[in-house]
This record gives structure tokens, sequence and C-alpha cells, in this order.
């Protein structure tokens, strides 16, 4: 028996983004927001409206194209916030508001410079004017973890008699840990007046590794709905990770007997969109979404698994939606099973996009036997997200071996004009990487560069990752290719033209924030 229901609040599109090198443009922000409405989260917050007006531009394009989830827009208390944030979402079909001020000592003194009776009053009247304006309003206590338990008891009365329908309890640190934060929820659905009227939400860091934990426990004593991101992404350690909450209330539901609405056979594709669009990887022991998650390597483990599954397997792989469509493509394979492969993969293209990546899988299957889904989405990040590019590559060609000093030639367009290159380096990818710097006069630091093999066999595509960072801005290219060479170029090439976006809107973002 059911004793009630999970609201799942998926911030992968606001705090998720915060993450170093997460940015997300208008067309990337719309696709993830489609898989999470697949996924069926109730609320998504799209973004901070007023930060900048990119991401203005895209909480609004997520509000014009999702029907099933309300979408969020994220505002702190004072009223030019408020009305960017109600501009974004208003046309969407549920809209939301989420208004939020800092309730720690420290955030008043050393943030805020304000007093516990302004706090107050900015509670009151910001939650007022959200309320005017949109009829789900919630309200943040940001550091609540790291605040007066008293002053919290008034600061979310106050929230609810002034209209708020969701009071949420965030641990914006990852301070807390569960005993305490179930301690600390108990002590407000006592205190807070008319805590009945409202939801209690949690939002939990994962600084300490305790953020899942955190949010269960806070659900125990109570709270019923969970702020959280697709991977765990999130500012500095990251968020809860919905996948870890979602699945852990259905796998023990006999435990807890509460429900979510999330499709969990999208979970998997969540992931992988998610992680193929910000860049960020999943370490390959992440809880449900790692590459080794259903692995079993030891010999008694295969044993006992081959023998009867569930006696190391506590969810299949299928539940999630890992390895349900990991069916081969190949080069006779039409566009109407690819097109049906990208839908079941969490990409809701248009026509002309799914064209341009079936040109690119025939290209891919001329010397590729057989196309794995990793594959696919590889040629769909390739083809269609790639932020507008300043630098296109247009040839690249490498000598190297044991007797020659590796070479490379590079093509490439900078803002459509042609330019050539060749230059010596200590190995291929040095010559490469040094010449495309050389001929563009790029200037970053090179943070990372790894390679990995997207799909088994001597002829996968190998898919290379680097990071770059300048001044405080870091960006992350992929690039996906046969030819690693080519495909650490690609990486190159996309982490320096996500360098230009991300800076080029970090120049237009608020200076107030
Ligand atoms: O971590 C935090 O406190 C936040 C708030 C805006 C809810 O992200
Ligand atoms: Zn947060």
């Amino acid at each position: 028996m059911s004793h009630g229901k999970i609201i799942i609040f998926d911030t992968t599109l606001r705090d998720g983004e915060q993450s170093p090198g997460a940015s997300m443009d208008v067309h990337e922000k719309v696709l993830v927001a489609k898989q999470l409405e697949a996924l069926g989260v109730d609320k998504i917050e799209a973004g901070f409206p007023v930060s900048s007006p990119g991401d203005f531009d895209a909480v609004q394009a997520v509000a014009g194209e999702i029907r099933k989830s309300m979408i969020v827009g994220l505002c702190r208390a004072r009223e030019t916030d408020i009305r960017a944030a109600w501009d974004a979402v208003k046309e969407a079909k549920k809209p939301g508001l989420h208004t939020f001020i800092g309730t720690s000592d420290i955030h008043l003194k050393y943030q805020l410079n304000m007093s516990a009776s302004e706090v107050l009053k900015a509670v009151e009247g910001s939650v007022k004017a959200c309320r005017s304006l949109c009829r789900d309003v919630e309200f943040s206590a940001m550091d609540a973890t790291r605040s007066d338990w008293g002053f919290l008891v008034d600061v979310y009365s106050a929230a609810i008699a002034a209209g708020a329908n969701t009071i949420n309890v965030p641990d914006t640190v990852g301070y807390t840990n569960p005993q305490e934060f179930f301690n600390l929820i108990t002590h407000l659905k006592k205190k807070v007046k008319k805590i009945e009227d409202a939801v209690i939400a949690v939002h939990c860091h994962n600084d300490l590794g305790m953020a899942t934990a955190n949010s269960v426990s806070a659900v125990m004593a109570g709270a019923r709905q969970i702020e959280c991101t697709i991977n765990g992404i999130g500012e500095r350690a990251g968020n809860t990770s919905l996948e870890e909450v979602v699945m852990i209330f259905n796998v023990r539901k006999d435990l807890y007997k509460l429900n979510t609405s999330i499709d969990t056979t999208q979970i998997y594709p969540a992931s992988r969109l998610v992680s193929h669009i910000t860049g960020i990887p999943v370490q390959p022991n992440k809880a449900i979404v790692g590459s080794n998650a259903f692995a079993h390597e030891s010999g008694i483990h295969q044993d006992g698994y081959l023998k009867e599954r569930s006696t190391y397997e506590i969810m299949t792989p299928e539940a999630i939606g890992y390895g349900k469509t990991n069916l081969v493509l190949g080069k006779h394979s039409g566009r109407h099973a690819l097109s049906k492969r990208l839908e079941s993969l969490g990409y809701r293209l248009a026509d002309e996009d799914v064209n341009k990546v079936f040109r690119r899988f025939k290209e891919i299957s001329d010397k590729k036997k057989e196309i794995f889904d990793a594959d696919i989405e590889a040629i769909v990040i390739e083809e269609i997200y790639r932020v507008p590019d300043k630098y296109e590559l247009r040839h690249v060609n490498v000598a190297s071996g044991t007797v020659s000093t590796p070479s490379a030639t590079v093509v490439l367009a900078v803002e459509g004009e042609e330019i050539k290159e060749s230059r010596f380096g200590n190995g291929p990818v040095d010559a490469l990487y040094k010449t495309i710097i050389h001929m563009t006069g790029f200037d970053a630091e090179l943070k990372r560069f790894s390679v990995s093999s997207i799909t088994g066999g001597t002829d996968a595509q190998g898919e290379v990752t680097v990071e770059l960072a300048d001044r405080g801005v870091v960006s992350v290219g992929q690039g996906a290719d046969p030819d690693i060479l080519v495909a650490s170029a690609k990486a190159l090439v996309n982490a320096m033209n996500r360098m230009e976006f991300l800076k080029n809107r970090k120049s237009k973002e608020n200076p107030h924030l």
C-alpha cells in the first residue's frame, strides 16, 4: 500500500547548469527539458531568468515547449528578479516561481548585510509579489541548515502566511547529516504555522557525500518534494541525484511505501543526454547510471548472477532503460529505424535534424560495421548540439611513426575564412594541438584531455573530451570519430567554440549578481 507521492523537482537546468563548464544554450536546454518531461518530472526549474538575457530566453523557450511538467523560474527576493522570472515562465501551461533569501547569520551578516527583521519583511514582500502573479510559489530559506531553528520557524510561517504553497529547506553548503536533517524537518513540521497548507521540499548539496541520504531522511520526517539533478550535477560537489532518490523509492517500496511519477526507463537516456550536452562525464562507479553499475566482475558474483540474477542484482538494467534498446544498427538500416532509436534514446528531433543525423550515420556505417546506441548519441551531439561555431574544422592530416617526427596539417575556417598551417610536435596529438593553437592564437590552459572508445572493437569510434580554462571560465568539448586524431581535433575545436560562447554570455550577464 502506498502512503503518498514524492514530488520530483528537477533543477538540472538551473543548479545543474551552475557546475563549472556546464552552461547550456537555448537549444540544449529545450532538448534536456523535453527529456525531463518524458521522464515524468513534476517540476522543471529551467533557470534564473534575471541572470542573463541568454538564460531568460532559455527559460522562456522551455516554458513554450513543455506541456506536462511545471516550469519554474528562480528569483531572489527582489522585484526585478520576480518580474523577470514571471515574464520568462508566464506562457507555460503550468508556471511556477521560486523565490529565495539567505537566513543563516553568516548570510545575513556577510552577503545580505540585513537584520533578521529586514529578512522577514523581504520574505513576506517577495512571496506576496510572487503570489500576485502566479498560483504556484515556492520559498527557500537559503543556508537553512546553518540557520537558527527559531528564526526558520518565523521565516517559513511568514512565507506560508504570504501565500507560499511550497517551503524549501536547502542544505546549501552540504553541511547537515541524515539524523540532524530529520530532526530539523520534524521541528519545522511541529512549529511552523499552517504547515499543513504547504508542501515541505528539500534541496541538498553533496559536499560531504550525503545529499541523497539527507533527502531520504527528510522524506521520512515528512518532506514530500525532493529537488535534484540528473547525474547529481550542480554547484561545487553537486546536488542530490535524481536517479538515486527515484530508484531508492522504487527498489525499496516495501520500506518507504511512497511513489514518484518517474518513468524509470527514461533515466539512462536522460543521464547520457545530460552528460553529452554538458560534457561532464559520469564516473564509472556512479550509482544507477555509471557504466559499471550493472557489471559483475568477480568469479563468485558472475557465477551467482548467471544462476539467478537476483543473487547480486537489486534492480535490472532494463528498469532504468539501460540495454533495452542496445540493438545494433548497420549499413542497411533505414531512416525510420534510426528515428525510432533516436526517440528511445531520449532525442526528440525535428525532421531536418533527423536527416542530418541519418546522413552522418550512413557515412559512419560505411567505415564501421555495427552502429551502437553510443555511436548514435555521439553523432547527434556532433551534428546537432554544437554551440554556434566561430572555428570550424575543415581538414586534418597527421603523420607519425617510429622514425619520422610527428607533424600535423590543419585547415580551419575562422568565422568563415579558411586558414591552413602545419607544425611538428612531440607526438601526433601534440603536433595537432600546437598547430590549432598557433594558427588561431587561442589562449587557454588545457586542463584535461581524455580518450575513450565509445564501443568495442578496433573500428570503434574514439571519443575525446577536452577541458580548457581561461580566467575563471571553464569549457568542455567533445569530439567523436573512428579516427581518434580527428576526434581529438574536433574536441579541441568544440571546447574553443564553447569557450567563446561562455565568454560572450558572461560579458552579457547581469553585473548585479
Ligand atoms: O542551494 C541552494 O540553497 C539553492 C537555492 C537557490 C534553493 O540552490
Ligand atoms: Zn542549490
